[in-house]
């Protein structure tokens, strides 16, 4: 397994890549990986010859009191995770490899970054785009796969390929879970056992919700309903939301496939998770 800490050498291995024909698979991540991350990993090397896996703690994509500085960055196993899933190449580069001291141009999100946690952190998904379009123009590769764990961020970055024309397949991998339903997360290691028995309710909230929809099609009890529950187990809320499975705005009343989706807060600790809900 190759790790490159430049942009020129991984560029470089990527051409003698392209030589021998190797389809390339592309996961990018922040690190700290754990088995959602390797299930995006294991997904890719089945789609592709070499599966080149980014460990990057995009600074631009935090806002001002997010948690980068206490990220956890445990380098040398996460070396070693992707080692053991037969990664070909780790790019790993440091803050000042991708930018430069100053900034010129931003990218602007419309419509799919107005709701969710599009609303609750500003410049999230800018940050976002901007780190995956350069890594999407360093790594070129012919699929990448992203978690549905993170939807919006999914549905963004697949817009951006359409309207910059990538020349790329968008991938969707669904979300790992714990045994007791909940998603898995590098956040989850913030939890206290106490908050880390209570957060499984998440998920039982929203497969409540979506038996709830079965036969009631109005949106607004429903999430009242669920606000209450999960303010009762001790969660604070930042959303709760039923958007459409396609441009992410609020539906009042279900119809077709949508999404439910869920921010909140145990103590400090902000988890997010959803599912997709096939009405047809
Ligand atoms: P990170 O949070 O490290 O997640 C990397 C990828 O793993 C994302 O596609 C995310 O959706 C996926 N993922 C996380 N938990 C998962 C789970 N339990 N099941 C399935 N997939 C899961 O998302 C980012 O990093 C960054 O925003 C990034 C795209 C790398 C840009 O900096």
């Amino acid at each position: 397994m190759h790790v490159f800490r430049t942009i020129a050498e991984i560029r470089f291995w990527l051409q003698s890549r392209k030589l021998l024909d190797h389809s390339i698979g592309f996961v990018p991540t922040m690190g700290a990986l754990h088995e959602g991350h390797l299930s995006l990993v294991n997904h890719s090397r089945e789609l592709t010859r070499d599966t080149v896996v980014s460990i990057f703690v995009n600074p631009t994509q935090f806002g001002p009191n997010e948690d980068l500085s206490k990220y956890p960055r445990p380098f040398e196993s996460d070396l070693e995770k992707c080692f053991d899933a037969d990664v070909a190449a780790v790019f790993a580069p440091d803050p000042s490899e991708m930018y430069d001291s100053e900034r010129f141009i931003r990218f602007g999100i419309d419509k799919l970054g107005d709701h969710l946690c599009g609303k609750s952190r500003p410049n999230h998904f800018e940050g976002v785009i901007q780190v995956v379009n350069k890594l999407f123009n360093i790594v070129n590769p012919d699929i990448a796969v992203f978690g549905q764990k993170d939807y919006q961020q999914f549905k963004i970055i697949e817009q951006m390929v359409h309207e910059f024309n990538h020349g790329l397949k968008m991938v969707m991998h669904p979300t790992v879970r714990e045994a007791d339903g909940l998603a898995i997360s590098s956040r989850n290691r913030y939890l206290t056992a106490d908050e880390r028995e209570i957060a499984p309710t998440i998920f039982t909230v929203m497969k409540e919700m979506e038996a709830t929809f079965r036969t009631s099609p109005d949106v607004a009890p429903t999430i009242k309903q669920a606000e209450n529950r999960l303010k009762a187990a001790g969660f604070k809320i930042d959303y709760i939301s039923v958007v459409s499975n396609t441009d992410l705005q609020p539906l009042d009343t279900i119809s077709g496939n949508f999404v439910i989706a869920i921010a909140v807060y145990l103590g400090t600790t902000r988890l997010i998770d959803n599912i997709i809900v096939d009405n047809q």
